[in-house]
């Protein structure tokens, strides 16, 4: 079975049948994809859409993984590629180049506080591993070696990777057990999936820093390298943690002499209309990590940036921080990255993602009242999240085996979306450079989607 209304080209059969046979895609069965005809193939982009092999027009709800932050079909990041390409492909870190140099004072320049070393790395489980290594070197460096372990919140994420898989989440890593050693998590600061009668964002993020100052100390301070965080989670679904939230955590880790690590890799380069999302509370972490929207992920390139607090005990040249990776600072990448952020600056794709996410998170908590399957709608800028609930007072989730995530993906498909919800929560992203109007015809796909699930629902 395919797509119906799609004209079946044998260009676009093929490059599906290509893919089930060759390609393992990332969180999917090739089993499942095959019932479906194959996956869908994307040729092109523009804007906030893209279209498929079979010349269907799709909205691209979170551009990739919230990622595009500038929008499909940039020819200027297509030049900035060509022109380092022509004038010098690639040259490892022993020296280095024109391009990373500029990035890397850029970052400096518009990161908060005093962060101004850059450590360049291809992508955002990398610029994490690479921030907690950073962090357990330091405190051994400084001669406090017993520090190692990491506190992450539950139902956040860091990445696929070595250590950074075993941080927040929820479970489901059986298969890659044992877990390191050192992981601790701590309760993720959202008011409404607390479980906490009448709770409040202020209420839940008092309460959440505690729960890390108490981790603190029973595990013993000595014992604890790092804090890592989001700023606001998207895989939480976009929960906005009340405002004593990160000073709380800065001073906590002031006060066990704990790295704090903000993890920016979403929020970073304007998703939550600053450009980064630790401005909200201007609170400056000691190490923070950015990837996705740095390129609009034009090119994969991420980054970790160090407070010289931290990067200082490194200074020495017996002392250096023994890492390499053969891409990571990749001339041709922060090229792109550096236009990429002109881009964001003279385009004010910031400002465009603070005044159309507050309008588009205004129309989707209107369709809350039309639907009672949305239980809660928050978020912050171009990062939005709904719950889904069966009842809205209880705020009780639908059972597993009514595949919720399941129905809305079809039904949001049907209307022309690609968006894969959870069974619990929508989780919403889009590029900034997304209009009002396209904010407006957004919603009114998504109303459409969900008011046909809630009809399949009540049959
Ligand atoms: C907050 C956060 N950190 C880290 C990562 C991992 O980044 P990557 O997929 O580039 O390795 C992601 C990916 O979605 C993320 O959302």
């Amino acid at each position: 079975m395919g797509w119906p209304s799609m004209p079946d080209t044998d260009t676009a059969t093929s490059a599906a049948q290509t893919a089930l046979d060759h390609l393992w895609m990332h969180n999917r069965s090739w089993a499942a994809d095959a019932e479906l005809g194959g996956p869908r193939v994307i040729t092109e982009g523009q804007g906030i859409r893209v279209t498929d092999s079979r010349g269907r027009s799709w909205i691209d709800v979170n551009g990739g993984y919230m990622c595009v932050n500038i929008g499909y079909g940039r020819r200027e990041l297509a030049h900035a590629m060509r022109e380092q390409m022509e004038r010098l492909v690639y040259f490892p870190q022993g020296a280095t180049t024109e391009p990373l140099v500029d990035l890397a004072a850029k970052l400096a320049q518009i990161t908060p506080g005093d962060l101004e070393r850059s450590w360049p790395v291809t992508g955002g489980s990398e610029a994490n591993e690479t921030a907690i290594k950073i962090a357990r070197a330091y405190h051994k460096r400084r001669g406090e070696p017993g520090r190692y372990k990491i506190i992450s919140r539950l139902r956040s994420y860091h990445g696929a990777l070595g250590a950074t898989m075993w941080l927040g989440g929820e479970g489901g890593r059986e298969d890659y057990e044992p877990a390191p050693p050192g992981m601790i998590y701590a309760p993720h600061p959202d008011d409404y999936n607390s479980g906490v009668p009448d709770d409040t964002p202020s209420r839940c993020a008092v309460r959440s820093a505690q729960a890390i100052e108490r981790l603190i100390e029973f595990h013993g301070a000595s014992s604890v390298a790092a804090v890592i965080a989001e700023p606001v989670s998207s895989s939480a679904g976009a929960a906005v943690p009340g405002d004593e939230y990160w000073p709380m955590l800065r001073q906590i880790c002031d006060r066990y002499s704990v790295a704090l690590i903000a993890d920016e890799v979403i929020t970073g380069f304007g998703r939550t209309g600053t450009m980064f999302a630790m401005e909200h509370w201007n609170v400056t972490p000691d190490i923070m990590t950015m990837a996705k929207g740095i390129t609009s992920s034009y090119l994969p390139l991420a980054n970790a940036i160090v407070s010289p607090r931290i990067a200082d005990v490194f200074a020495g040249s017996d002392n250096i921080f023994r890492q390499a990776l053969t891409f990571g600072g990749h001339p041709v990448t922060a090229a792109v990255a550096l236009r990429n952020i002109e881009i964001i600056e003279s385009e004010r794709l910031v400002e465009n993602s603070r005044v159309v996410g507050a309008h588009l998170l205004g129309r989707l908590t209107a369709l809350a009242e039309d639907h009672p399957i949305i239980g809660h709608v928050r978020g912050l800028g171009l990062l939005i999240g709904m719950e889904m609930v069966a009842d809205r007072d209880t705020r009780a989730r639908f059972p597993k085996d009514i595949q919720l995530g399941r129905r809305l993906r079809l039904a949001f498909e049907s209307e022309g979306l690609i968006l894969s919800p959870g069974d619990e929560r929508i989780t919403i992203g889009p590029p900034l450079c997304i209009t009002t109007e396209e904010a407006d015809e957004l919603t009114a796909k998504l109303d459409r989607a969900i008011a046909k699930v809630e009809r399949d629902l009540r049959r």
